[in-house]
């Protein structure tokens, strides 16, 4: 039984994201930790390196998009790239696909496939100045 327990406890400390920078000691590295700022909400929000911008807002309480469950189709998660584009990676194949779809600028990014790159970055975010919808959902954990 003792051993359930401290095999749950270890699965549930794997899932768990601070949201600060940490150091871990068994890969003997810092893990990068930029930040995201956000215009609309004047707030700045510490986001893991690689982790998409959608999922890694939605874990500190900022929702929106998701219609599509982060699936690169409704672009309801869609982003303005005021400052920090080059730190972002290139689109990959199913944003391209979505934003040439939907004519977005160079500057515009979905939030469920564009991953924080090493450094800041600010965005403006749409859909947080449109009334509340049923449809901004928590991206899922
Ligand atoms: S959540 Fe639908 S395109 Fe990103």
């Amino acid at each position: 039984m003792t051993g359930l327990t401290q095999q749950h406890d270890s699965s549930y400390n794997l899932l768990v994201r601070k949201p600060y920078s940490i150091f871990c000691c068994e890969l003997n590295e810092r893990i990068t930790m930029p930040k995201l700022k956000i215009v609309e909400l004047n707030k700045e929000l510490d986001i893991e390196q690689g982790i998409p911008i959608l999922m890694g807002a939605s874990l500190q309480g900022v929702n929106f998009g998701f219609i599509c469950g982060g699936n690169a189709a409704c672009g309801t998660c869609t982003v303005v790239v005021k400052e920090g584009a080059d730190s972002l990676k290139p689109r990959n194949a199913k944003e391209s696909f979505l934003a040439k779809a939907m004519m977005l600028g160079d500057d515009q990014r979905l939030g469920c496939q564009t991953e924080m790159g090493s450094g800041d970055l600010t965005v403006s975010i749409p859909a947080l100045g449109r009334p509340a919808s049923p449809f901004s959902l928590p991206f899922p954990r």
